[in-house]
């Protein structure tokens, strides 16, 4: 990784994704053992500012830099300066005052972390911006499917759900394709981005048709907190249409695995029955997620102490 801040998947290419892929399979070794630390970036100070919920990213980011032993601290929106007005830049420069070596940021808007990235001058690392992107999903996710098959080179991926709202979908295309699979997205049309110009993938409506012929189905959740208006007319007739139910399981190839980013509404666009079915890799999305960001850490912070 030559960038000094990861703020996009699609900045790394195909080598920069599979510079991170071979990093992350010591990374896994590591946190299989008894004690799973290694002394790589002591001494460095990795802080996480979400100006968004999360759980299992910030508590990844966050095991992952403690695994290599740097400190961390965490900014939260509810308890900070943020009530007290100040700006994003403010509080960036402030953070960065106080000594950190890499900026982990969440935010609600699309391009938020690059802005940070332009005002201070450690490494910032894009944790999902808006709808924009999510490249250390992406990345986890790329690594996931790679540890269930040889390689991401010609599988048939479907992205079923709320492509237009999720910054997963973005990220997920984008490393997909650079990886070489061919990638189908599903969705009712009110789901879908207005325009998907450039996009290298398929489309369709109609997920019986689809699953039978995929690799790897890779569900969204429905992003209700991101719809401004009424796009579905009920979840149950979503379900109806586009949920990975029992019945529709059964459509999917022996080996076809599932995937979710989390977090998922069980009985919404996954039955909970599905989620927990051998071929589903939700929780090894999850392990494998400390072991990319640790990866991704390493090779922004390199092995060279702060000046
Ligand atoms: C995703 C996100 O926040 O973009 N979750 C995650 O990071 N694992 C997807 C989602 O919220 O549905």
């Amino acid at each position: 990784m030559t960038a000094s801040s990861l703020l996009s998947i699609g900045d790394l290419g195909a080598d920069g994704i599979d510079e991170v892929m071979t990093l992350t399979d010591s990374f896994v070794e590591v946190s299989q053992r008894a004690m799973p630390k290694v002394p790589a970036l002591r001494g460095r100070t990795v802080v996480s500012l979400f100006y968004e919920d999360s759980t299992r990213t910030r508590l990844s980011f966050e095991a992952a830099a403690r695994r290599l032993s740097a400190d961390t601290m965490n900014f939260s929106v509810s308890t900070s300066s943020v009530h007290k007005g100040e700006s994003l830049r403010d509080t960036a420069l402030t953070i960065e005052a106080m000594g950190v070596d890499a900026l982990v940021v969440r935010h609600p808007s699309a391009g938020a972390p690059a802005q940070v990235a332009s005002w201070v001058s450690c490494p910032v690392v894009n944790a999902g911006d808006g709808w924009h992107e999510h490249p250390t999903q992406a990345l986890l996710d790329c690594y996931t499917i790679r540890s269930a098959r040889p390689s991401l080179a010609g599988l048939r991926i479907a992205i079923v759900g709320d492509i237009k709202h999720s910054r997963v979908a973005r990220s997920n295309v984008t490393a997909f394709t650079l990886m070489g699979a061919e990638v189908t997205l599903v969705a009712p049309p009110t789901l879908l981005p207005p325009s998907l110009a450039g996009w290298p993938v398929e489309v369709s409506t109609d997920l019986d048709a689809v699953l039978p012929k995929v690799d790897v189905v890779y569900l969204l959740r429905i992003q209700a907190e991101r719809q401004a208006e009424a796009l579905l007319p009920s979840l149950r007739e979503y379900t109806a249409g586009y949920g990975l139910t029992e019945r529709r399981a059964e459509l999917l190839a022996d080996d076809a695995l599932v995937m979710h980013p989390g977090p998922m509404n069980r009985g919404v666009e996954i039955a909970a029955a599905v989620a927990d079915l051998p071929c589903s890799l939700v929780t090894r999305q999850v392990a494998n997620g400390v072991a990319v960001r640790m990866a991704v850490l390493f090779l922004l912070l390199g092995a060279e102490p702060r000046g």
